[in-house]
């Protein structure tokens, strides 16, 4: 299945690249020589076995680690060693592995400072109580997230699967058009992961999507790009059931298991 863009012409449309991504820790190459092309829409999946780099790389992209060699381009803009908060405001959002809510803040607050960037500057310096637009925006996510109920909880108290789709609203607050997710569902129960997956399918609607996963099952259904890293190396990419059937793959990907 090809998905469809969403803008017009854009055949070749490549919202993220990387060229040659590398980093070394040590003598190990923890992400070598990595070429990737997300097309914008639909959902792109990175996946690969414990240590293959996934992480690293998702550091690499969204300016927590710079690079040892190589270039990360957004919407062709060379982005590479760029800090994350200038990311966000070109458009790039991320979740991490690791929860990053304030957990002494209710969810409505997490929301609200998370939608902050949305205000013009000259309302910027208003107490946040006032600001109409990240408000709205935290509201209407509060909704869509089904967290009406939890609203005026501190984030801190939610249960861990509330916690990931909270997380996952943040990360959304600032109207991204490129969202990363590493390991959404790290940790969560069954339920949890099914739902948080429904979740990553509709955001893959609105928006392009780069999910990070370890679980070769959640992405198969999910993506309509599957890029495998092993050991650093990029080893495959293509459709789902394509890559599934890749005999490299299956040694690298299973035999690590
Ligand atoms: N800051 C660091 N310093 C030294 N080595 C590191 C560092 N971060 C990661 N590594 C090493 O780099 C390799 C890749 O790690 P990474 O966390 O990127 O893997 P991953 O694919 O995300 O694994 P997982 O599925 O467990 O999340 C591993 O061998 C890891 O031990
Ligand atoms: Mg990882």
């Amino acid at each position: 299945m090809t998905a469809a863009t969403s803008t017009a012409g854009a055949g070749d449309d490549i919202v993220l690249e990387t060229r040659g991504l590398s980093v070394n820790f040590g003598g190990l190459k923890a992400v070598d020589e990595v070429d990737v092309k997300v097309r914008r829409g639909g959902i792109t999946s990175i996946i690969g076995p414990n240590g293959a780099g996934k992480s690293t790389f998702y550091n690499l992209v969204t300016g927590a680690i710079r690079p040892s060699a190589g270039t990360v381009l957004l919407e062709g803009r060379d982005i590479t060693g760029m800090p994350t908060h200038k990311l966000t405001a070109l458009g790039l959002s991320r979740s991490f592995q690791i929860t990053n809510l304030f957990p002494e803040n209710t969810v409505f607050e997490n929301l609200r400072l998370a939608a902050q960037v949305l205000e013009p500057w000259s309302r910027s310096l208003l107490p946040t109580s006032r600001s109409g637009i990240a408000a709205a925006k935290a509201e209407s996510l509060i909704g869509r997230f089904g967290l009406a109920a939890k609203a005026t909880e501190l984030a801190g108290h939610l249960s861990h699967g509330e916690q990931r789709r909270l997380e996952i609203a943040v990360a959304l607050a600032c109207e991204p058009r490129i969202l990363i997710l590493d390991e959404p569902t790290q940790g969560m129960s069954h339920t949890d992961t099914e739902e948080a997956s429904q979740m990553v399918r509709e955001l893959g609607r609105d928006m392009t999507v780069v999910l990070i996963e370890h679980d070769i099952d959640i992405v198969m259904d999910l993506s309509h790009t599957v890029i495998v890293l092993a050991q650093g190396r990029k080893l495959a990419e293509g459709a789902p059931a394509e890559v599934r059937a890749n005999k490299d793959v299956q040694t690298a990907y299973f035999g690590a298991h």
